[in-house]
């Protein structure tokens, strides 16, 4: 039987330095599939998707000085919105209705029935919706159609010259 020094070398038992150094890289590896299982769904928990813009949220929507009394107008207003892992702008819309005693009432436009969007009809001062007739006063209040109810109203403040309103 030959015998060579590569022989000699593979009969050597482990050194204790080498086998640290194996169960270290197992280790690793084995750290490395876990983190690869985990992450995804860590990810998916924490995604920006699942974060949409937070209710409540108070928004800037007009500059109070140009809603003049008795005045309904309706106000579009833009947020960023983390969708997925892009950020997108998202246009939104509210009416807004300066009351003659300076107090603003703030509506969401989609009608309590099926959620169509409402519109404000400046010469009856109604609001009326399209699909199936929903008809609402200046005050958002139902005054006739299917709706079970008035329009939604968001909670409204007027601070440093801008009107907010709350999202729902
Ligand atoms: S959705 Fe508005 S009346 Fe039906």
């Amino acid at each position: 039987m030959r015998s060579n020094g590569l022989e000699y070398q593979q009969q050597q038992p482990d050194s204790p330095i080498r086998r640290r150094v194996l169960s270290w890289l197992v280790g690793l590896i084995n750290l490395g599939v876990i983190v690869g299982f985990i992450a995804p769904v860590l990810g998916f928990i924490s995604s920006p998707a699942r974060r949409r813009r937070e209710p409540g949220e108070w928004v800037p929507v007009l500059n109070a000085h140009e809603l003049k009394p008795g005045e309904t107008r309706a106000v579009t207003y833009s947020l960023m919105v983390k969708d997925g892992y892009t950020t997108a702008e998202h246009r939104y819309s509210v009416y807004l209705y300066h009351r003659s005693d300076g107090t603003i009432l703030a509506f969401d436009p989609s009608c309590p029935h099926l959620g169509c969007r409402v519109e404000f009809k400046e010469r009856k001062q109604r609001y009326v919706c399209p699909c199936h007739g929903g008809v609402f006063d200046t005050e958002g209040n139902l005054v006739s159609g299917p709706p079970p109810t008035g329009l939604t109203k968001l909670p409204v403040r007027v601070d440093g010259g801008k009107i907010w309103i709350q999202r729902v």
